[in-house]
């Protein structure tokens, strides 16, 4: 079975984009690969400090993640700073990588040029996500397209390091960019994302995902006007909606006295009834936290196992005499 790797950053609360886009690929995949999912909390510090802030973001996703369904018997959740191997392993990783590589990077020149602080760790992070990687000798890595160039980067080192040390070590990871996905429109059309303004969050009380609804970007043709099926309403219903029903709304739009707040009415019951179950399960969860800090625990165990054998054998190729892990 392939091994299937990928890092959540706990930024914000999740919304229909990250849940259509990404989440959902990893859940349904579960019985076909070997999956490993973790929080990428230390790549977090780069821009985050608000310690409260990170330590909510990351039970909230974790809560997330458990209630839409992925199970933990199935593929390994866990917290990447329960496994202190991926840093140790970055710094071997950050003596085969030329800082001209680093500052090349995208994300870093784009999170610079936003006003971020220019701190080493953003402009560094591409080798600790390589580590991340390479450490559990990763055969797929499915990412957004914002994180191509960071997986170009880890080929990039995995073949540095197996070059310098002369040695056939790190596998080469294969990315699983998901952009087959439609993009999901946020409320005004745009790509959905936390940083537009334009989201719908899935696990928000109801009534302020019902605001969220209500906010969706619409024209003003009158209520008794026939109205254009192709709109922002509609292209958030198909998500939920069979074929039958999305012909239905396109008609009674055609058709006019349809107006879009019975339009919104109807995708905010289509949506609360998709993710009745998975709002149900994560307030059981919430409700119990030690059931949480259990499953990352074990998942941290299975995760570790592997981490400290593959970085015991790299600090064995560099020449590094240390005997703690063997
Ligand atoms: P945001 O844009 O809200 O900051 P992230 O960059 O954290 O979202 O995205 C996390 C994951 O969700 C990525 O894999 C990304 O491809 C996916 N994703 C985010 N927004 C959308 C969207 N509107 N449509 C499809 N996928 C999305
Ligand atoms: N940089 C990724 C993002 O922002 C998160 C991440 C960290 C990651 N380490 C990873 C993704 C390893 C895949 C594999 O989305």
């Amino acid at each position: 079975m392939k091994r299937s790797l990928s890092g959540i950053q706990p930024s914000g609360t999740l919304h229909l984009g990250n849940y259509f886009g990404a989440m959902k690929q990893f859940i349904e995949n579960q019985d076909k690969v070997e999956g490993f999912y973790f929080v990428a909390d230390y790549h977090s510090l780069t821009s985050l400090t608000d310690p409260e802030l990170l330590r909510e973001s990351t039970r909230n996703i974790i809560l997330d993640y458990l209630a839409l369904g992925l199970d933990p018997e199935k593929s390994t959740l866990f917290l990447q700073s329960d496994v202190p191997e991926h840093v140790e392993l970055s710094w071997l990783l950050s003596n085969v990588t030329p800082v001209g590589l680093m500052e090349r990077g995208h994300s870093y020149k784009d999170k610079i040029a936003k006003g971020f602080f220019p701190n080493t760790g953003l402009l560094t992070y591409p080798i600790l996500m390589t580590a991340d990687i390479l450490i559990y000798d990763s055969d797929i890595v499915p990412v957004g397209k914002d994180q191509k160039q960071h997986l170009e980067f880890a080929r990039d080192i995995a073949m540095k390091f197996n070059q310098q040390y002369k040695v056939d070590f790190f596998k080469l990871p294969e990315p699983m960019i998901l952009e087959s996905v439609a993009v999901v429109p946020g409320t005004d059309g745009q790509k959905m994302s936390k940083s537009y303004g334009n989201v719908i969050n899935m696990f928000a009380p109801k009534n302020v995902l019902k605001k969220q609804v209500m906010s969706i970007v619409t024209d003003s043709t009158p209520l008794e006007e026939p109205k254009d099926p192709n709109n922002n309403i509609t292209a958030l219903y198909r998500l939920f909606a069979t074929k039958e029903q999305v012909k239905e709304m396109e008609d009674k739009f055609m058709a006019g006295n349809y107006g879009y707040g019975h339009a919104k009415k109807e995708l905010l019951e289509a949506i609360l009834s998709y993710f009745e179950e998975a709002r149900a399960r994560r307030e059981e969860l919430a409700k119990n936290p030690e059931l949480v800090d259990e499953i990352l625990r074990k998942g941290a165990e299975k995760a570790r196992a592997i981490a400290s054998k593959k970085i015991a054998e790299a600090k064995k190729i560099v020449g590094l005499m240390g005997n703690i892990y063997r």
